[in-house]
């Protein structure tokens, strides 16, 4: 993903978690039977995530002297409640200090829940999961059009050795990681809107409980998996002029031809650098999650795109508000690599006849390789000085 993409992600991502597109203005209402307070209405009408004209409290913070306490001490009041001083500290106006020492310790109102809340339950999921059905039916309706991709002749009955045992096991700790992270996640995402009515919510409690170790836990098999391939595969993935005459060719599918290529196509390229790139992405936001507060990195991240494309993403963010981005992109980034996963699931096993046997067996037969990677057979067997091996 280039720079002036991630960019723009990031901006719609910002104006998502901070400023809902989706939010309608409520009715600024009437306050003087609370004296300018805020009305039940204005609650309702926050947590119906609808734009309050927050000003009659943002600019009604009451004596600069009262509503900065930096020497006193919150709870002293007994009873009493000092609108002034919690207004102050929702509007980060008061310098608090606190004998907690977590980094969070000074943050003693964030609101940004109720839009993080509505965005994870509404459109993540919405758009999410309609993601993942839309490339299922996709993928469905293209095996019903084009059938399963042949090997033109039949095979060879030959084999060449296509993966080192390291390879595969790379490739399946990497690929057993990733399913089991995705099961997990969408567990954990979806189960209160699709598992809870079903299941109930003691069963669900501990489906979650157990989900949510697991998503931990293999999380590590992942970043290994990750480290593994690409540090293997790196180099037959560097793209070159010949990934540009294949994607002209549509890699052949439609034209039932088969454009050159080396150990990998540029679609196969495509996938490498989608599963390393967004990999590492979602990885460091899944550490950040892992390690509430410890490695905040949005306000870093949004600060070093603004001096780049000039946007004016917020730079400065409450540790919680560093969560909150954290877990949207760690969602997000996930379902984009699961849909490129379930499309890349399909070529490899019912949609390709011969494929399936690269990470099966290691060995492939002749004749298939020849028409996906010809220019890769002719080096492998002139290191050789043969013809593959049986
Ligand atoms: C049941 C699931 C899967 C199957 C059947 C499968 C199958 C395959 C096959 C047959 C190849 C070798 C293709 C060739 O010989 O050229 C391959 C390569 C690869 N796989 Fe998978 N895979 C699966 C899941 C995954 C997952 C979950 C990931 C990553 C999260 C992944 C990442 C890759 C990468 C990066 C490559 C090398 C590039 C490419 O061929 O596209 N695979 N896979």
């Amino acid at each position: 993903m280039n720079l002036k993409l991630l960019g723009a992600a990031l901006v719609v991502l910002a104006t998502l978690v901070s400023n809902p597109l989706w939010a309608e203005e409520a009715s600024a209402g009437d306050r003087t039977a609370t004296g300018g307070a805020q009305t039940l209405e204005d609650i309702m009408a926050r947590q119906e995530q609808l734009k309050v004209d927050e000003s009659f409290r943002s600019e009604n913070l009451g004596d600069p002297a009262n509503a900065a306490p930096s020497t006193d001490q919150l709870g002293t009041n007994g009873g009493l409640s000092n609108s002034d001083v919690y207004r102050a500290i929702r509007y980060n106006e008061a310098d608090v200090r606190t004998q907690a020492r977590t980094p969070a310790a000074t943050v003693l109102i964030q609101d940004g829940g109720m839009p993080w809340y509505k965005l994870r339950e509404g459109p993540l999921i919405t758009y999410g999961g309609l993601a993942l059905l839309g490339i299922i039916a996709l993928l469905a309706v293209f095996y019903l059009i084009r059938g399963r991709i042949k090997i033109d002749g039949g095979p060879a009955g030959t084999t060449i050795e296509r993966f080192k045992a390291i390879e595969r096991f790379g490739h399946w700790l990497l690929a057993g990681s990733f399913i089991a992270l995705g099961i997990t996640g969408l567990i954990t995402l979806m189960g209160r809107s699709f598992l809870i009515p079903v299941l109930g919510p003691e069963a669900y409690a501990t489906l979650a409980a157990g989900s949510k170790w697991l998503h931990n836990n293999i999380a590590w098999a992942f970043m290994l998996g990750l480290v593994m391939t690409f540090s293997m595969w790196v180099v037959h993935n560097i793209p070159n002029k010949l990934d540009w005459q294949w994607i002209k060719a549509g890699g052949g599918i439609f034209t039932k031809s088969h454009p050159p290529a080396k150990k990998f196509n540029a679609g196969q390229k495509i996938i490498f650098w989608t599963v390393m790139l967004l990999g590492f992405s979602v990885s460091l936001s899944g550490l950040s999650l892992l390690f509430p507060f410890e490695m905040p990195m949005f306000a870093k991240t949004f600060g070093i795109i603004n001096s780049v494309l000039g946007t004016d993403l917020p730079a400065v963010l409450a540790p919680h508000e560093e969560m909150q981005y954290a877990n949207i992109w760690h969602s997000i980034v996930a379902f984009v690599m699961m849909v490129a996963i379930i499309a890349h699931i399909y070529i490899g096993s019912v949609g390709m006849e011969g494929a399936f046997d690269a990470m099966g067996k290691g060995h492939v037969d002749l004749e298939w390789a020849r028409q996906h990677h010809d220019l890769w057979v002719a080096e492998v067997e002139a290191k050789q000085g043969k013809g593959g091996s049986s």
